[in-house]
């Protein structure tokens, strides 16, 4: 099995030194790349900039990436060979409409950036997604966070989504733990308990083969 993972934040440049970013440290999608790994899946990892160390097991290939359409570039370089896919990033939803080729220096007392759309990786290539392939999504919400999510399943063809809330303590960004709830095309909700984010990795792993297994009997 094949398996496309993209990770962690974008870097969208403002200038050669200044960018837009988010706080979206990698470490789930790491340690989906390492949980698919262990149950033998080829994996391509396409991560944002973080701070962690290329995974050292011999089946995941680590593509490091900056900005959100280089991301999209490599994501859809690997996904027609991929059996899932997993996006995991927290890619940037807009990026400035020019990027200064020098540092801009300051004047006057407000500075207007003008943004521009980003690539939805994970909407684009859902719209390529063949019957036999499958893709996970995340969705960070703060409110109304089933409504949400089931919106994002169906907007970006998603087959499962990992819902995090930021109301419940210990998920989403900056932790070593995570709080999930996975929710499928069909209805169907499944609420787990706050975990290391190794374990949430192993069981999101084991739902997607579990899902992948029902379609093949
Ligand atoms: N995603 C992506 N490319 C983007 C934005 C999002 O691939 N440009 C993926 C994320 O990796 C995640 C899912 O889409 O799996 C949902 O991301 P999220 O940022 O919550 O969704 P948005 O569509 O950006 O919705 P919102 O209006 O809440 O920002």
């Amino acid at each position: 099995m094949r398996v496309l993972i993209t990770a962690g934040p974008t870097y969208e440049p403002i200038d050669p030194v200044r960018f837009i970013g988010n706080h979206s440290t990698g470490k789930m999608g790491y340690a989906l790349a390492e949980a698919f790994a262990e149950s033998g899946a080829q994996v391509t990892l396409i991560s944002g900039p973080t701070t962690l160390p290329d995974p050292a097991n011999s089946q995941i290939r680590t593509t490091r990436v900056e900005t959100g359409a280089q991301m999209y570039g490599a994501a859809a370089a690997a996904a027609p060979e991929a059996d899932v896919w997993v996006f995991a990033a927290a890619v940037a939803d807009y990026r400035p409409r020019e990027v200064a080729p020098n540092k801009i220096k300051k004047a006057g007392d407000t500075l207007t950036l003008e943004l521009v759309r980003n690539v939805d990786i994970a909407a684009t290539l859902g719209q390529t997604k063949r019957p036999e392939q499958f893709s996970v999504g995340f969705a960070l919400e703060t409110n109304d966070e089933e409504a949400h999510a089931r919106g994002k399943l169906q907007r970006k063809n998603f087959d499962l989504i990992v819902l995090n809330s930021l109301r419940d303590p210990g998920a989403g960004f900056r932790h070593d733990t995570n709080k999930v709830t996975l929710l499928d095309a069909a209805g169907q909700m499944t609420i787990f308990e706050l975990k290391p984010k190794a374990a949430v990795a192993h069981d999101i792993v084991r739902t997607v083969l579990a899902r992948l297994s029902l379609r093949d009997a």
